[in-house]
């Protein structure tokens, strides 16, 4: 079972939230969720449109139940006044050979960002991976140009490991390259 305890956050503005690992029962307030961040989708690769799929409670319900019974994946939710303001995932490769990597997401509503909240997931999520019994790595990839997020991942210490060229290209035809950084634990 992937489940943290849940941690209470205080942001910069004073703000408490709590971040704990989302249920079945959750589905109704993470599609609720999903349905509002990507209306910007510009860093994520999963477009609007593509994620209009995520959003069948019945389906959402069952990803979330085998993602909270399974030791190689872990959701967290962070909520605010019984809102979910952000998702966050560690999933555990899944062959032999990619078991100790987990790749890592994360994601908050524009209004929720720039106070401290990314700092707090991603230490709740690096203090999974630590404590994980064969987890050594985590791993991401984000847009070259997503200063924010790369400034994020840069304060929790993940370091530039490559570079995908053109990884990335959008409807208007632009192209952006996809930076893979990694820690250990
Ligand atoms: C990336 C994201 C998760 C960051 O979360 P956040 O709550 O804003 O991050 P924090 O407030 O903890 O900021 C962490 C550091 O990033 C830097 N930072 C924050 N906002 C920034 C901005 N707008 N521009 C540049 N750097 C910024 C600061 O150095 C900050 O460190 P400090 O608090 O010690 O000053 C959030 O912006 C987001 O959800 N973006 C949209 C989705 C996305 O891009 N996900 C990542 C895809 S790879």
């Amino acid at each position: 079972m992937a489940a943290i305890e849940p941690k209470t956050a205080t942001l910069k503005n004073g703000k408490e939230v709590c971040i704990r690992t989302p249920v079945a029962e959750d589905a109704p307030r993470v599609i609720r969720y999903l349905k509002t961040v990507f209306v910007d989708d510009r860093f994520f690769m999963t477009t609007e449109e593509e994620a209009q799929k995520w959003q069948e409670p019945e389906r959402e319900q069952k990803i979330l139940h085998e993602n909270y019974l399974d030791d190689n994946k872990l959701i967290l939710a962070t909520e605010m006044n019984q809102r979910i303001i952000s998702l966050s995932n560690v999933h555990a490769g899944e062959r032999n050979r990619n078991r100790h990597v987990g790749q890592m997401g994360i994601s908050i509503l524009p209004e929720y960002r720039g106070n401290g909240l990314g700092t707090a997931i991603m230490q709740a999520m690096i203090d999974w991976g630590t404590a994980h019994p064969v987890i050594e790595k985590l791993a991401l990839g984000v847009w070259a140009d997503n200063a924010p997020a790369i400034a994020l991942y840069e304060k929790m210490g993940f370091i530039e490991e490559g570079r995908k060229v053109r990884e990335v290209k959008y409807a208007d035809g632009q192209y952006d390259d996809c930076i893979c950084m990694y820690r250990f634990v």
